[in-house]
């Protein structure tokens, strides 16, 4: 076989990963020894064997099995509602059972069982996006209080979005035809993120676009990286990873000039100057006057990274599964065209009275939540949980949400994500929206090489992913 350069890279990195993974693992127990992968022994701990390999062994392992690996320990701790443990490779990750242990995690103090420490540690937000974002996150209430309810107002510009998204297949669909539902989804969901954080800037820049649907998978695949790595190593890695990828290039050369003109058309004109609905005027007013526009920026590509690959993933996850059930796509189709008979319009309202396409996104994020654990706390100062559970500063401790969402005994509870991220409602809203205007316009299936099998989920550590194989037919109404 004659390899190509493209080829020959491709083994070269082959051939360096798990040299590279080794040397890491390595100096990280000899270096700095993260404190939380020391194990409170009291604890059970689950698919660890022993020896003084074993939590690294489990930690590999855990990888790919992260949902099985929890499911067992729920199913083995969950009926005397104690606590256990489990070993990934960067920590020991406690995972609470009892409901109001679950309960004390939800409504956790930050200065107690931390949200934002974890999220920051797991996906290196400090080294891969700067320090402000963990220091100051504004960024949480402006999801909440200026971003959710600026998406209600443009619905109208969304589906214009969406309709040209979906472009000439409207009209060319009077057969089944495959469409890479996979890339739609992620199209859709950027679409309406940065129209929402936007507004019409950018929103037809498909390099723009572009730059944000590659930052979300490059900063995710860096965090996991850099999550790893010695501290001493962690910036270099970051910039080697992330901050000297074209796309970051592309995504600041974009977002920078718009703070920039803002913030001058204010020097230049004060009060005169019109204050446009969008993220560059909320991140103006939230953040002192010297925040650099950097800075800035990286905010916004926070909220984009945080908001569009769960979303997608998500809709996909909706996708299979109305597509492996297709008896439901009617009713939905139904309701969703005598609601807009009725009301006229898309608006936040009408979405709210299509009760049976709420159902089918809950169901199928009760079936196929995006991650394994939610809730993810570290902690910060010593705390006991209700069920006994002694924490020590540097643990983590999750709630067990997809075993949760598929334990019979929690059926009429499900924890789903939606009670916990601050995109909850964005979220929900986009997912019908997007839902919605899809079983409006085509009927779908899976295809034929799915021989009828809803597409399955594979796990990375943490996270469910949607088969990026999987391929359905689509053919217009
Ligand atoms: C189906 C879609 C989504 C899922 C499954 C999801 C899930 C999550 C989860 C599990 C967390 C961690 C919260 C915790 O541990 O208590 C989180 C945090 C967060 N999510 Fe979402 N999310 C989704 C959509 C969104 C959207 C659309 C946005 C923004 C518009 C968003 C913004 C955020 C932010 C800003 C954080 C906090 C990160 C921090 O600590 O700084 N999410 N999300």
């Amino acid at each position: 076989m004659v390899l190509t350069e493209h080829s020959w890279l491709m083994w070269q990195i082959l051939l360096a990963l798990p040299l590279l993974v080794g040397f890491i693992l390595l100096s990280n127990q000899l270096l700095c020894p993260s404190p939380s992968k020391k194990t409170n022994s009291t604890i059970p701990a689950v698919g660890v064997s022993p020896g003084p390999l074993g939590s690294w062994t489990a930690g590999i392992r855990f990888v790919k099995h992260s949902a099985s690996i929890i499911q067992y320990g729920y199913e083995k701790y969950a009926p005397d509602q104690k606590a256990f443990k489990i070993s990934t490779l960067p920590r020991w990750v406690v995972v609470a059972t009892h409901d109001a242990a679950i309960k004390q995690l939800q409504d956790s103090d930050e200065q107690f069982l931390s949200m934002q420490e974890a999220a920051n540690e797991r996906n290196s937000i400090s080294y891969v996006l700067g320090k402000y974002i963990h220091e100051n996150p504004y960024h949480m209430s402006i999801v909440q209080r200026r971003l959710t309810p600026r998406l209600s107002q443009i619905l109208p510009e969304v589906i214009e979005d969406l309709d040209l998204i979906f472009g000439d297949f409207q009209t060319t669909a009077t057969e089944w035809a495959a469409l890479d539902h996979h890339k739609i989804a992620e199209r859709c969901i950027s679409a309406i993120t940065n129209r929402a954080l936007l507004g019409p800037t950018l929103a037809g820049d498909l390099e723009f676009l572009d730059s944000v649907l590659e930052l979300s998978n490059v900063i995710s695949r860096a965090g996991l990286v850099i999550d790893l790595t010695p501290r001493s190593l962690k910036s270099l890695m970051a910039r080697f990873l992330v901050h000297r990828h074209a796309a970051f290039k592309i995504y600041l050369s974009k977002v920078i000039p718009l703070f920039k003109d803002r913030r001058r058309a204010y020097r230049e004109n004060g009060d005169q100057v019109e204050r446009p609905n969008d993220a560059i005027q909320w991140f103006l007013e939230a953040a002192p006057a010297t925040q650099s526009e950097y800075d800035l920026a990286l905010y916004i590509l926070y909220i984009q990274f945080s908001a569009i690959h769960t979303s997608s993933a998500s809709l996909v996850n909706v996708l299979h599964d109305l597509a492996a059930s297709p008896g439901f796509q009617n009713p939905i189709k139904d309701e969703v065209n005598a609601v807009l008979q009725k009301d006229g319009n898309w608006t936040k309202q009408s979405l709210a009275k299509m009760g049976k396409l709420d159902s089918s996104v809950r169901e199928s994020q009760r079936l196929h939540p995006v991650t394994t654990a939610t809730m993810m706390r570290k902690v910060l100062q010593p705390y006991t949980l209700v069920d006994g559970t002694h924490l020590s500063p540097g643990q983590w401790v999750v709630a067990p949400a997809w075993a949760i969402n598929r334990s019979l005994q929690k059926y009429d509870h499900p924890t789903e994500f939606n009670a916990f991220s601050p995109g909850r409602f964005f979220a929900m809203m986009e997912l019908k929206l997007v839902t919605a205007y899809i079983v409006q316009k085509f009927e779908f299936r899976l295809g034929t090489e799915s021989e009828g099998v809803r597409p399955q989920n594979g796990f990375f550590c943490f996270s469910c992913v949607p088969d990026s194989e999987s391929r359905l037919l689509f053919k217009m109404r």
